[in-house]
């Protein structure tokens, strides 16, 4: 499991228009590494990839979320508080004129996205704009939307599941298995009712300490959910020594506090095996399935144990994000951590997205990660953005 090649051909053979907006978006990333990063290392001319968090509000408690779980910083009144500020459709419209000639792939989530009111008039208008539009959503709402997300021929679904029925409910909650199995059945059905192929369905699957023993039996009944794909993310952990060090850090480097990194430090990595953890991932990679199999990162099986024991060590480096990807938070605010929002670049309210997106606190981002040791702050060790997009550590 040290790279996820293996996955091209089958991506290629089942879904080659899929594949090849897959590649145009790494290929974005990999212009924005080596043209942008290089030569203009302040500013940027790309824009591969622009997530959307429209909502804080969720249907759901999963235990290890960074927003609604156990160390959640997106709870209760102070949540639904801030949901009065989400970004009305109008405002968004005029976000997508602004950005649509640079053709970036379109990544919905929240909290949860269907819980955002507009989430049906806002996903046309980007396609309108010619947009390739990505939802990740729990699955919950699905099977009530089938037929009008196939109508509309949404492009691509990431539906989020845990693990096998029990597993996956003690994580995200009781009935919620069930509930995304549905929504896999009416979008099969729906597909097949107005002859369509669209959307492309697919899970990400979250590992933690609760849930990696059980992938197999999930991957096992994934192959009659009619996948594109089924991603295995080990997951974003931290500890309390480098939060400090990451509070340290935002606070004298770029003034800014850093407070979203502690919902990681929630402990469900704690007594993962390695060894095991790259056993199962290797019988379900050579399980006989139509769907690709991909792990992110794809670790050396001896690196695994690091990764969940050992933050300190790295095992991606370089972050690229900020010159290629954005964040827009549900109030408006950009910033480039998807998970951190905390260093906010400006605000789609207020500005127009490239005036922020080359803006002078944007510009002073990226000069202090440019500068840091190994490309990267110190609280970037697990960070999900960076497991996707940065640069492979030599022997992990
Ligand atoms: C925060 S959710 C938002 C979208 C939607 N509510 C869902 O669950 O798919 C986005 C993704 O982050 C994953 N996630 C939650 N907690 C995580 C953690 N601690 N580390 C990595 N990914 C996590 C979820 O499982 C989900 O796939
Ligand atoms: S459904 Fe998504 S946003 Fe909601 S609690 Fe679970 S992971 Fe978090
Ligand atoms: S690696 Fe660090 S700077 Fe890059 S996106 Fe992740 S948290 Fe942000």
């Amino acid at each position: 499991m040290k790279t996820n090649f293996s996955v091209v051909p089958k991506l290629l053979a089942r879904n080659p228009r899929l594949a090849g907006r897959i590649v145009r978006s790494f290929a974005g990333q990999k212009k924005s590494v080596i043209v942008d990063k290089r030569f203009h290392p302040e500013t940027t001319k790309v824009l591969s990839l622009i997530y959307f968090r429209l909502t804080p509000l969720c249907n759901l408690r999963c235990v290890m979320c960074g927003q609604r779980g156990v160390k959640g910083t997106m709870t209760g009144l102070f949540a639904r508080e801030e949901a009065k500020k989400i970004v009305p459709l109008d405002t968004y419209k005029r976000l997508v004129d602004e950005i649509k000639h640079k053709k970036p792939t379109i990544y919905l989530w929240g909290g949860e996205p269907f819980l955002y009111p507009d989430l049906f008039p806002l996903v046309d208008y980007m396609m309108e704009a010619g947009l390739a539009v990505s939802v990740n959503t729990n699955g919950t709402f699905l099977a009530k939307n089938a037929a009008e997300i196939v109508r509309k021929g949404w492009h691509a679904l990431f539906v989020s599941l845990d693990g096998f029925e029990e597993t996956n409910d003690a994580i995200r909650g009781k009935g919620s298995y069930q509930n995304v199995v549905e929504g896999f059945e009416a979008i099969k059905r729906e597909k097949a009712r107005q002859g369509s192929h669209l959307p492309h369905m697919g899970i990400v699957t979250t590992v933690n300490n609760l849930n990696y023993k059980d992938l197999y039996r999930l991957a096992e009944a994934a192959n009659d959910f009619g996948l594109s794909w089924h991603i295995f993310n080990l997951g974003t952990y931290t500890n309390q020594d480098i939060i400090a060090k990451q509070q340290t850090f935002m606070k004298e480097a770029l003034d800014s506090e850093a407070t979203c990194i502690e919902a990681f430090d929630t402990g469900y990595n704690e007594g993962i095996d390695g060894r095991d953890l790259h056993q199962i991932l290797e019988r379900i990679h050579a399980m006989h399935s139509d769907h690709p199999v991909i792990t992110v990162p794809a670790l050396n099986p001896e690196k695994i144990d690091l990764y969940y024991h050992d933050f300190e060590t790295l095992v991606r480096r370089n972050c690229s994000v900020p010159w290629s990807q954005a964040n827009v938070n549900y109030n408006g605010d950009v910033h480039f951590c998807a998970d951190y929002p905390d260093y906010v670049i400006g605000n789609i309210t207020e500005k127009p997205f490239f005036e922020i997106f080359n803006g002078e606190k944007a510009r002073r981002f990226r000069t202090a990660l440019r500068g840091s040791p190994e490309g990267l702050f110190p609280g970037c060790s697990r960070c999900y953005q960076n497991m996707l997009c940065g640069e492979k550590i030599k022997g992990f």
